[in-house]
């Protein structure tokens, strides 16, 4: 995890990150330098050679006079003012770009706080890297950078040195995400998992820091009845857990939320067995659990003002002689039969178990699940953008607007009741599979059945957008994202300001 610091200084012998922007379709291009003043003339005439055109994600680095590199970063076409995700990106980029380095200073055109902040966070969001599982190899990768330093004439203000702070966390817990995501299933089973985040929740501060975690294992999961968790794990060698994180603050909460992610640390299909092609990418199927139990942690860490449970169904969805057969009947937490049509429709299986169990807290304001849950989601909505359901359409705006404040892509699906009758059984209260078309729709209105009417509740599906199969991009690495945690971070912080 590298340094991020705030200064207002001279800036010499080392990297500094400039903007780049187009000015006119004929190849202008402009420099923005953020608070720092440079001659422009000569350099502009060099990127100009170079063929630099201050498109987004283009890098394009300079030998300096002053300093020794200078890096720019596509910023696009030129503006009064750029969008905290432009900034966020622009910086991301450059970030990445800069790998092999130890420090650089970014200076790019942020006005204000929250472009400050924006700018810290993608820098420090683009210094990622994942080599735990490089041998003889790990030399061959260059290291991120150690200090990132974001230059601004409001340094010396308490507020721009705590907007860092919070950006140096959300980096953090992202990082976390991504790690639980990168690592293969034969390093990260049910079990190691909730180890993994009780060593996290220990050096968060524990207790102390309001946090607490509870782990349930196999045999206490079968005794109180969590049907769903032990029919999908019962196939593996890797038996399940579920893990509960709670949060609550020191002064009176203003709100309580649970956050509900699916954690099933690698997706076969069970015995309706994926194909071979692609069946990799399913170690990423516990990206919803990573994003709820770093969220809660982080929201702990930020010390804000709202009590949280985070809820993570854990399980490793295997074929073997024990694993669920299509047609088996299971019985979920809470007493709802279903019919298990399709072994590969699982996480709805595990969400329903503990959307049941988290709803035994009576006081919450409002229940969002975080889920890898349907390959309809990426045929929709693309890689890119995750999706959206609910049964509170007011909740569902607040949240999409808190999303495009912490530059996640989120758009709003329906639940159209018509295809609700596609999940009846004739054996079961209900099958787990149900009209093909409308996948995404059809998964969540299942989830739905778990919910009490009355309790605001969102359901995002983020298959597309949890793993990133393509490129890297802005400050988007290729393997394990973290996408939702910085939107639930962002919720609960703006209860916690009242
Ligand atoms: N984990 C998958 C969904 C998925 C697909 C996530 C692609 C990320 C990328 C999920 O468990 C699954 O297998 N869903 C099936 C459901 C179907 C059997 C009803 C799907 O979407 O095909
Ligand atoms: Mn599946
Ligand atoms: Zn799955």
């Amino acid at each position: 995890m590298s340094t991020l610091k705030i200064s207002d200084g001279v800036v010499k012998d080392e990297v500094l990150v400039l903007g780049l922007t187009s000015t006119n379709s004929k190849g202008g291009i402009a420099i923005e330098a953020g608070d720092i003043a440079i001659d422009t003339k000569t350099i502009l005439s060099l990127l100009v050679d170079m063929g630099a055109t201050g498109k987004a994600d283009e890098v394009t680095k300079l030998p300096g006079s002053h300093v020794r590199l200078m890096v720019f970063t596509g910023l696009g076409k030129k503006s009064a003012t750029y969008s905290h995700e432009t900034l966020r990106r622009a910086a991301g980029s450059a970030s990445r770009a800069l790998a092999g380095n130890s420090a650089a200073t970014f200076s790019l055109p942020a006005k204000n706080l929250a472009e400050v902040a924006a700018v810290a966070e993608g820098a420090a969001l683009g210094a990622y890297s994942f080599t735990e599982f490089r041998g003889s190899t790990k030399d061959d990768h260059k290291a991120p950078l150690k200090t990132i330093t974001v230059h601004s004439k409001l340094a010396s203000s308490a507020e721009a040195k705590a907007s860092v702070v919070r950006a140096a966390i959300i980096a953090k817990y992202t990082y976390l995400v991504r790690d639980l995501i990168n690592t293969p299933p034969s390093h990260l089973t049910p079990d190691s998992f909730t180890k993994k985040l009780a060593a996290v929740v220990k050096s968060a501060g524990g207790a102390k820091s309001g946090l607490k975690i509870q782990i349930w294992d196999e045999k206490q999961l079968k005794t109180q009845g969590f049907g769903g968790i032990i029919g999908v794990g019962q196939g593996s060698a890797n038996p399940p857990r579920l893990l509960h994180i709670s949060y609550t603050p020191k002064g009176k909460a203003v709100k309580r939320y649970a956050f509900v992610g699916k954690g099933i640390t690698f997706d076969t299909g069970g015995l309706a067995l994926k194909p071979a092609l692609g069946m990799e990418a399913m170690k990423s199927d516990m990206s919803g659990a990573a994003a709820v139990s770093a969220a809660v942690i982080a929201i702990a860490e930020l010390k804000l003002n709202v009590a949280i449970e985070s809820w993570a169904p854990l399980a490793e969805n295997m074929p073997s002689d024990t694993a669920t057969r299509p047609s088996d009947v299971i019985t979920m937490y809470g007493g709802k039969t279903i019919e298990v049509l399709n072994p590969d429709a699982e996480g709805r299986l595990v969400l329903g178990d503990a959307l049941v169990k988290a709803q035994e807290e009576k006081d919450l304001d409002g229940i969002i699940d975080v889920a890898t849950l349907t390959g309809a989601q990426v045929v929709a909505l693309g890689t890119r953008t995750s999706a959206v359901m609910t049964n509170n359409n007011d909740f569902s705006s607040h949240f999409l607007k808190l999303a495009e404040i912490s530059g996640e892509s989120f758009w709003p699906m329906p639940l159209p009741i018509e295809l609700r009758a596609s999940l009846d059984s004739p054996v079961a209260d209900m099958a787990n599979v149900g009209e093909r078309m409308g996948n995404m729709l059809v998964a969540g209105l299942f989830l739905k059945e778990f919910i009490a009417n009355e309790l605001p509740w969102l359901h995002l599906d983020i298959a597309g957008p949890a793993y990133n199969e393509g490129a890297a991009h802005g400050y988007t690495p290729v393997g394990g994202t973290g996408v939702a945690l910085r939107t639930l971070v962002e919720l609960a912080q703006f209860e916690s300001k009242g």
